[in-house]
């Protein structure tokens, strides 16, 4: 699938952490800035995907698009949602699937760290979760949206045997991921070393590592 850019230019600047409070769930916060994006307890899907089903597969932090895009291309069967607290990305997404007519992908402007309870149980094939924002100091580490409610959250949408897939570059986050998937009894997971045995679309960011000779981690997670 080859994205025209000229047909679809990319914003100059997609802004990075406008408000380090888009990085908390609105219930912890005295007064929710009015860039919040809104948070849904429930999603008529009909407004979402052309078949009126809910998402299989999910795609978190899914930035500017380009692995989302793909893997609907790829995989026509599937409904896949990309889910985006910057809301400049998730325009563009949006007008880009409303342009191509694209049925089986969607993108929501929301925060994932106030949960996925617009997800049904055991509803979900896969969920793709990629280089997100590592946080590296310590006190900017509540930020991380993977946490210990957001793998609970994972294990309750995935189906049995079904997928959580984790790639970052940076070595302390895959160890961060590694620890929290140990202390979780819902999970089992293997390293994934080799291109063939991953097998999926390139992302925005492991282009760039890739680009650059950076390194990257990558974890398939299996739900017990
Ligand atoms: C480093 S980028 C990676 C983007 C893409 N997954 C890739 O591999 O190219 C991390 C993305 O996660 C998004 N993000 C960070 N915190 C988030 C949150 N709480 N909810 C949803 N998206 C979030 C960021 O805005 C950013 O687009």
């Amino acid at each position: 699938m080859k994205i025209d850019y000229d047909k679809y230019p990319l914003p100059r600047r997609f802004r990075h952490h406008t408000n380090p409070l888009l990085y908390f769930p609105a219930s912890e916060l005295k007064i929710v800035p009015p860039n919040y994006p809104p948070v849904y307890d429930e999603i008529n899907w009909q407004e979402h995907f052309s078949n009126g089903a809910p998402p299989d597969t999910l795609d978190i932090g899914c930035g500017k698009g380009t692995f989302l895009l793909e893997y609907s291309d790829q995989y026509p069967g599937r409904n896949i949602l990309g889910i985006e607290v910057r809301k400049t990305p998730t325009d563009w997404i949006r007008n880009y699937i409303d342009g191509e007519n694209i049925g089986n992908c969607s993108v929501l402007w929301y925060s994932v760290v106030n949960g996925l309870s617009f997800i049904g149980d055991e509803s979900v094939r896969d969920i793709f979760y990629f280089f997100p924002d590592p946080w590296p100091k310590r006190r900017h580490q509540k930020r991380r949206a993977f946490n210990n409610l957001l793998l609970d959250e994972t294990a309750r949408t995935l189906k049995k045997d079904d997928r959580l897939w984790l790639q970052t570059d940076v070595a302390e986050v895959d160890e961060y991921h590694k620890d929290l998937l140990d202390g979780h009894a819902g999970f089992e997971y293997e390293i994934i070393e080799s291109d063939n045995d991953w097998n999926l679309p390139v992302t925005n960011k492991e282009n760039f590592c890739r680009r650059k000779n950076i390194p990257f981690f990558r974890i398939a997670a299996r739900k017990k």
